[in-house]
């Protein structure tokens, strides 16, 4: 599938139109129009759905050491700045950036690439941000600086391969990716991502807060909240959906990388000797849900993490990917990152930010000896009253006081009745997995006219669940009554599904219009239907039309959308 094909429709279709669009547009912002608004609730319902309103806590499911919750949480967007200390994104969440005097453009220090070359006497580093024609654009910068034409390239002498510009020290003899001059790159510079807001009307650095970069750390914050609200216990995962923003240096790629984008996070909360096992289940768990709903190719896969590559608290870290058509062949791009996070997140926000590089993990210190960032103070470790009450008889004590004063040369005293729970983190994008959806879903095949003849057609076999449009009701002609008929289905059905009533035009183009819009079923009241009390349904995959009671349409239109 061609990216622009896809893109064309988008647009055309009303899926996704680039913000602001009149003025220009602002990169890094998208807009999901009348049909995109329906995909993309359909993708964080059907996750809302599958992963917390109808989970089956009172069984074991397939994979899962045991049962447990699901319960969820819609935090704001802005938080106390003292979160992003601790969760790390203050301090780590940058980019370094290099910008060009000559040209103003600025680029991901780690994304331009390069290579020595000399002439005419002369040693430069040409360099550009392509990775996968690098060497081709390379030539072509070089001859150009050189005042060299094409054939001459053979007076082009290369010198090493083609490496990052972060390898290159003092940016003299570096000719940028846009520049004509030599030395017009700046040092690289730090560039947080995370967009910062003013709360208040005084406006000074005390009341500088950040847009969220991502929703993990509402629900951190609030863990203990929700233990103390609910009679919820661990094994717990606690879900929230919502808007996340980055300030992206290089948004590309469509919606793929964006500025302002949708997560749908889970914090899975467990005891530390089963956390292992869980990461397992949910790693398995969140790669079936892409593939029951549509993305069942060889496009997606799941890529597990190196040893070499998690830090030391983590167990195991995997991507779900998809390998979309605007990346190179072979490549593939992150839908969704399960992430085993041990305790890091909670002892972070309880104790001060921890120190990655400890082992085991220790609060960062500043200059000054004291905690760089200090945490909330409050306890967030987990009391399990069941296993305790179990127990404590056995243990000879009523008093968990007494139990914990028995074993203070332990590190961890109050195991296994009161521990800080590890983390599992099943972390999607909404807009990727619309993005890849989409992608997925779009085909182009032949398709019969009113005339028989074959006519090719553009299709967007969506998942039902996820199509924008579950049916589209037409009447066959403008007369005799079919309008009426077709108008009470439309109507019976629009209490329940999104639906649309189309009588204007040949019926084969408004087939064909609803196959562009991925409408899994139309219903076509027809001469038969007056006599009969029959309509035809429609399938837009195999093009199947089966004949249906007019009473039964609801009920079998439900029964396949699901
Ligand atoms: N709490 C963990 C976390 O935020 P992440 O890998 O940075 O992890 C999780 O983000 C998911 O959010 C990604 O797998 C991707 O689907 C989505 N995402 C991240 N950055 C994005 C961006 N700039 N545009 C669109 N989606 C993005």
């Amino acid at each position: 599938m061609q990216m622009d094909k896809l893109v064309s429709l988008c647009k055309r279709r009303g899926f996704l139109f680039q913000s602001s669009e009149i003025y220009g547009g602002l990169n890094g912002f998208w807009d999901y129009g009348p049909l995109g608004v329906e995909l993309k609730r359909n993708v964080k319902e059907a996750w809302w759905r599958d992963m917390v309103r109808c989970h089956d806590d009172l069984s074991v499911l397939p994979g899962a050491p045991s049962s447990y919750a699901m319960t969820g949480l819609d935090c704001t967007i802005v938080m106390h700045p003292q979160v992003w200390k601790c969760s790390g994104h203050y301090d780590l969440f940058h980019d370094f950036m290099v910008d060009c005097r000559e040209s103003k453009r600025r680029y991901r220090h780690d994304q331009v690439c390069g290579r020595w070359v000399e002439a005419k006497g002369k040693k430069v580093f040409v360099s550009t941000p392509e990775s996968d024609t690098a060497q081709e654009e390379l030539t072509r910068k070089a001859l150009k600086f050189f005042n060299l034409r094409n054939k001459d390239a053979d007076n082009l002498q290369w010198d090493g391969a083609v490496v990052s510009l972060t390898t290159i020290d003092g940016f003299d003899q570096v000719l940028g990716p846009d520049a004509k001059e030599l030395g017009t790159l700046t040092e690289p510079r730090e560039f947080n991502l995370m967009f910062k807001t003013t709360v208040g009307a005084l406006g000074g650095e005390d009341d500088a807060a950040f847009l969220r970069p991502e929703t993990a750390q509402g629900i951190f914050v609030n863990f203990k909240n929700v233990l103390d609200s609910s009679r919820h216990k661990l094994p717990l995962g606690i879900a929230q959906i919502g808007k996340s923003f980055r300030n992206e240096i290089t948004p590309r790629n469509f919606t793929f990388r964006s500025r302002e984008f949708e997560q749908m996070e889970i914090e899975f909360f467990c005891q530390p000797d089963v956390s292992g096992q869980w990461y397992q289940y949910w790693r398995d768990r969140r790669m079936q849900w892409y593939q029951d709903l549509g993305l069942a190719g060889q496009r997606l896969q799941l890529r597990e993490h190196d040893a070499g590559e998690l830090s030391h608290y983590s167990r195991g870290t995997a991507d779900i990917e998809y390998a979309f058509p605007f990346l190179p062949e072979g490549e593939y791009g992150e839908l969704e990152g399960i992430a085993h996070r041990g305790d890091f997140d909670l002892r972070s926000h309880m104790e001060g930010k921890l120190d990655e590089s400890t082992n085991p993990l220790e609060v960062q210190l500043g200059e000054d000896g004291k905690p760089k960032w200090r945490g909330s103070g409050k306890d967030l470790t987990y009391f399990d009253d069941d296993a305790w009450e179990r127990d404590k008889e056995q243990l000879g004590t009523n008093s968990f006081k007494a139990y914990l004063k028995g074993r203070e040369d332990q590190s961890d005293p109050g195991a296994p009745y009161q521990y800080t729970p590890h983390v599992i983190e099943p972390s999607a994008g909404a807009d990727r997995a619309a993005l890849a959806f989409l992608c997925e879903a779009y085909a182009e095949d032949e398709a019969p006219d009113e005339k028989g003849k074959l006519q090719t057609r553009v299709v967007l076999r969506l998942h039902p669940r996820l199509a924008p449009v579950k049916a589209a009701v037409f009447p066959l002609v403008k007369k005799d009554g079919m309008p009426e008929v077709a108008q009470d289905i439309y109507r019976a059905l629009k209490a329940k599904y999104n639906v649309f009533y189309d009588e204007k035009g040949a019926v084969g183009r408004r087939y064909r219009r609803q196959d562009e819009a991925g409408t899994p079923y139309c219903i076509t009241v027809d001469g038969q239907t007056l006599q009969d009390h029959t309509v035809t349904i429609r399938d837009r995959d195999s093009l199947e039309q089966d004949r249906c009671k007019l009473d039964d349409v609801v009920a079998e239109i439900e029964n396949r959308v699901g």
